[in-house]
């Protein structure tokens, strides 16, 4: 079994066959997580890109915990200067088996400037591949493209999407997006942290609801979904 817990914004735990990922680990300064980056037990940080409500805490958690890091090249290379040597560098478009699972980057379209300037290379998603083969794919912070059908020919499970907007996919192009991945559950996510972000995510799943075929699961920050 596996369990899907949202902290709050893009902040996800994903446990699976005994590996507890966090990804994007955005705990202190996360207006929306029940917990401080002090409690997180953590195996592996997944990280998309490099903001900073994206990289959040990972330097100490990785630290304290010894956790595998794993990120683009750029991202991975950053953290090298600062000390986080348990490292994976993969890309866009690559996958690496690691005992949790099958993780494959993809393209997202955004930015991924590092905090003190450096560059973070691309930002990307993450396509999980469990061990009991279930499909998750996070999107990261990206806006609506095409090529999200090809990830959805895939078979997803559980899509994690931003419908925040403004940064990201607002509603409108989520459900849209959510209509090109055609996945069994949507989890909205990157929304309601602050002001620029609120969205009526009530409505949202409304309308996915009547408009798609999949399942929106709205979670409450801390909330859990076993899949
Ligand atoms: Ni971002
Ligand atoms: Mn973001």
């Amino acid at each position: 079994m596996n369990i899907l817990t949202w902290y709050g914004h893009s902040t996800i735990g994903i446990n699976t066959n005994g590996t507890k990922c966090i990804v994007d680990p955005f705990f202190d300064n996360n207006p929306a997580s029940p917990i401080k980056a002090s409690e997180v037990e953590a195996d592996v940080l997944l990280i998309t890109h490099g903001h900073s409500d994206h990289i959040g805490d990972t330097i100490a958690i990785a630290k304290r915990t010894g956790a595998l890091v794993i990120s683009n090249y750029e991202i991975v290379r950053w953290l090298g200067q600062k000390g986080v040597l348990n490292t994976h560098a993969q890309h866009i478009g690559g996958g690496h088996q690691y005992p949790f699972g099958y993780l494959k980057l993809t393209m997202a379209l955004h930015g991924s400037i590092l905090e003190d300037g450096s560059n973070g290379g691309n930002p990307a998603g993450l396509l999980l591949t469990t061990i009991d083969g279930k499909k998750i794919y996070c999107a990261g912070d990206t806006g609506l493209f095409g090529d999200m059908r090809l990830i959805g020919e895939e078979g997803i499970d559980i899509a994690l999407l931003p419908i925040g907007d403004n940064y990201t996919m607002g509603p409108s192009d989520a459900l849209r997006a959510v209509k090109l991945i055609d996945p069994k559950v949507v989890v909205p996510i990157h929304f309601n942290t602050w002001n620029l972000i609120d969205q009526d995510v009530e409505k949202w799943a409304e309308d996915v609801r009547r408009e798609t075929r999949s399942i929106p699961k709205v979670l409450l920050p801390g909330e859990t979904l076993e899949f």
